[in-house]
């Protein structure tokens, strides 16, 4: 691979924020003969070099689906080895997070992990409030389409509580009540090994997203990865639904 990808980067058309659904890291392992475990922990270390790429470059936010609602149905041994994983890698990096004045935060049904993972989770957040170059959120127990219904149910408390009217809702309501809500909506989203879908992943806020597929299993992805992906989106024309010669105006 060509290792100057990064110097060919448009300074001036860094995204803001980077979404990645890091996958095949079963696939992974399993072309090695291991567990998927193995693949799990390989994973961390495409974590790390994709969060101090991230940091480099300037992204303001990296949001990694590191486990779905959906995940719950794994067995139970890969999903508790996930989950102490998740935990052994906050306790580890959180002074390299503050090394590096990066903010921890999280998406998704926190409630329902253990309490002693939630525990963990909260410290990290807490230890790392303060930071402030690039904020780096973890989206743990998430789905999409639990996320809107959660959404959607706060709303109708409001309006049951006369704090809200039905008519008074609009688009900048519902994202209010996202666990997104104050973060700005992705410009791109990656998703490794070669599969092309989106997996109940922030379905509101990618109405614009570019999206990004490489074959690439995520503990083979480096750097130079998160280069390319950049480099291909910077290649690309945003509209937003307009035409160009109206885009030259905006
Ligand atoms: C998908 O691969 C990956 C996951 C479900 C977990 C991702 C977790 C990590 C990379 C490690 C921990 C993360 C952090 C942020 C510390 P898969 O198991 O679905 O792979 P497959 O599709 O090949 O089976």
């Amino acid at each position: 691979m060509i290792m100057n990808l990064k110097d060919k980067l448009d300074k001036n058309k860094i995204p803001n924020h980077i979404a990645i659904i890091m996958d095949g890291n079963g696939r992974w392992a399993k072309q090695r003969q291991h567990d998927r475990t193995f693949g799990h922990e390989s994973g961390v270390i495409s974590v790390k070099d994709t969060v101090e790429a991230a940091v480099e470059i300037g992204i303001k936010y990296l949001t990694l689906y590191a486990f779905s609602s959906e995940n719950w149905n794994r067995p139970k041994s890969e999903v508790d080895a996930l989950m102490s994983l998740l935990v052994r890698t906050i306790n580890h990096e959180t002074k390299t997070l503050n090394e590096n004045n990066i903010k921890l935060q999280a998406i998704g049904d926190l409630q329902s992990l253990e309490q002693q993972t939630y525990n963990e989770l909260q410290k990290a957040i807490e230890n790392t409030s303060s930071n402030s170059r690039m904020t780096l959120i973890l989206a743990l127990s998430y789905s999409s389409k639990w996320e809107i219904t959660n959404a959607v149910q706060q709303i109708a408390v409001k309006i049951k509580n006369n704090e809200l009217k039905a008519e008074e809702i609009n688009q900048d309501t519902i994202t209010s009540f996202l666990n997104t809500a104050a973060y700005p909506d992705p410009e791109l989203l990656i998703r490794t090994s070669g599969e092309f879908r989106v997996s109940n992943f922030l379905l509101w806020q990618i109405a614009y997203t570019e999206l990004y597929f490489t074959p690439v299993l995520w503990p083979d992805f480096r750097k130079e990865n998160l280069y390319e992906a950049i480099l291909d989106y910077q290649n690309r024309e945003r509209r937003f639904g307009m035409t160009s010669e109206q885009l030259l105006n905006f």
